[in-house]
């Protein structure tokens, strides 16, 4: 097959390994920048995920969908503690932001799961959603340098993608109001990104 017609995502063989920011412009953060902001978002979202899942358990702790979300709150503090490590072998500056954390997300789980079961999984399935692509997206710009930490991060992303289809299986989809629910809760969760890659 001449070059021409391979298609378009089929990429020509590196020359060197990739490096992390060597795409990087004038004026775009430093390589350990980016890293630092990246390491600091995922510590970020992961203690939001464990407060979302607290709020929901303490809603929904006998339901049906009880011992479901107990497994995904326990994936979510492994995910939790692996960048509580990070943060702290790379001494990267935490987000300023974890108070609101604390209690957004805890407010985010509660509020959905007193809506219903199929809510609070319809906020699952949002918020997975958004860190699959977050995660896809850092998973692309790291480097060879960085093959642990990209793995780390292609790992976790796996695990939210798990938690959403099992959100689905639990019928998610079938939450009142599951397209404006859900819009909502992914625009939050970027916007949470957003301030916690800076603050
Ligand atoms: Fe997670
Ligand atoms: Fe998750």
């Amino acid at each position: 097959m001449s070059d021409a017609r391979k298609p378009a995502d089929e990429k020509t063989p590196r020359a060197h390994p990739k490096v992390t920011g060597e795409d990087a412009l004038p004026g775009d953060p430093s390589r350990e920048e980016q890293i630092a902001r990246m390491i600091r978002v995922d510590q970020a979202g992961e203690y939001g995920a464990v407060r979302i899942y607290a709020g929901q358990l303490a809603v929904l702790r006998r339901s049906g969908s009880g011992e479901a979300i107990r497994a995904m709150a326990a994936t979510e503090r492994e995910h939790l503690q692996r960048f509580d490590d990070l943060v702290a072998d790379r001494g990267v500056r935490p987000t300023a932001l974890q108070p609101l954390w604390h209690v957004a997300g805890y407010a985010l789980g509660a509020a959905t799961a007193l809506l219903g079961e199929r809510a609070a999984m319809a906020c699952t399935v949002a918020v997975e959603e958004v860190i699959d692509r977050h995660y896809a997206d850092q998973a692309e710009r790291l480097g060879d340098d960085e093959a642990d930490l990209r793995g780390t991060i292609e790992k976790f992303r796996a695990d939210e993608i798990e938690h959403k289809d099992e959100a689905l299986a639990h019928g998610a989809e079938g939450a009142p109001g599951y397209e404006l629910l859900t819009g909502a809760v992914k625009a939050g969760s970027r916007l949470a990104i957003w301030l916690s890659t800076r603050f």
